[in-house]
């Protein structure tokens, strides 16, 4: 199965959980609203690394991301809570035998989709999309007052029957073999009147292989 449930409360803490109070906009959504906040860093997944590129940007081709791909987008630093929490998920998936051992390029990407009565928020604005790395993890941070921000995981090879389709509840993480899927998040919007937000972490795996990659 090219989807790997993988639970991750326990690493989840209060420092962690407030990170999220202060992220800067996402620049890159394109049609004048706001409802992403983010920041992204990279490192290499080894045991104890304390190394990271906190000023890389992140570029996807147009093939992975029609709607903000082709372009090299820059996004303020994750702090140190984040990246913790990124590498002990990724360690968590090597320990598990599903991501074989070795190095990979880590990339961490700390999201939060908010939603108003008057405004959707879109967790995946580009649809059905693959990453573009060997490995992707989705990890449930938080969830506040939201409906919607159902998670679909299909096959690339059928499309008809979703091999996961369900919301991540706080402290669930879902393992992607990105090669094999494709996968979407449904809109988010509030439970009752008010604001709501769904915050998440996705760790990106590449091998140092895959071109176009480096720390
Ligand atoms: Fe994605």
């Amino acid at each position: 199965m090219p989807v790997h449930p993988l639970a991750c409360a326990d690493l989840i803490n209060d420092h962690l959980v407030t990170s999220y109070e202060n992220l800067p906009a996402d620049r890159y959504l394109g049609d004048g609203h706001v409802y992403r906040y983010r920041t992204y860093g990279q490192t290499v997944l080894a045991p104890g690394e304390l190394r990271w590129s906190l000023e890389v940007p992140f570029f996807q081709s147009k093939r992975f991301n029609s709607h903000a791909g082709g372009i090299h987008r820059t996004f303020a630093p994750p702090t140190a809570p984040v990246r913790e929490f990124s590498q002990a998920l990724a360690l968590r998936s090597q320990e598990r035998g599903i991501v074989p051992p070795g190095r990979f390029i880590l990339g961490c990407h700390q999201i939060r989709v908010v939603a108003s009565e008057d405004h959707t928020g879109l967790p995946t604005p580009e649809g059905f999309h693959q990453d573009g790395f060997a490995w992707v993890l989705i990890a449930c941070v938080a969830r506040r007052n939201a409906d919607g921000a159902v998670t679909t995981v299909r096959r690339l090879s059928d499309a008809s029957a979703p091999v996961y389709e369900g919301a991540l509840g706080v402290g669930d993480a879902l393992l992607l073999e990105d090669p094999m899927v494709e996968h979407y998040v449904s809109p988010l919007t509030p439970q009752r009147p008010g604001r709501a937000h769904r915050d998440v972490v996705v760790v990106t795996l590449a091998s140092f292989a895959e071109e176009g990659h480096s720390v």
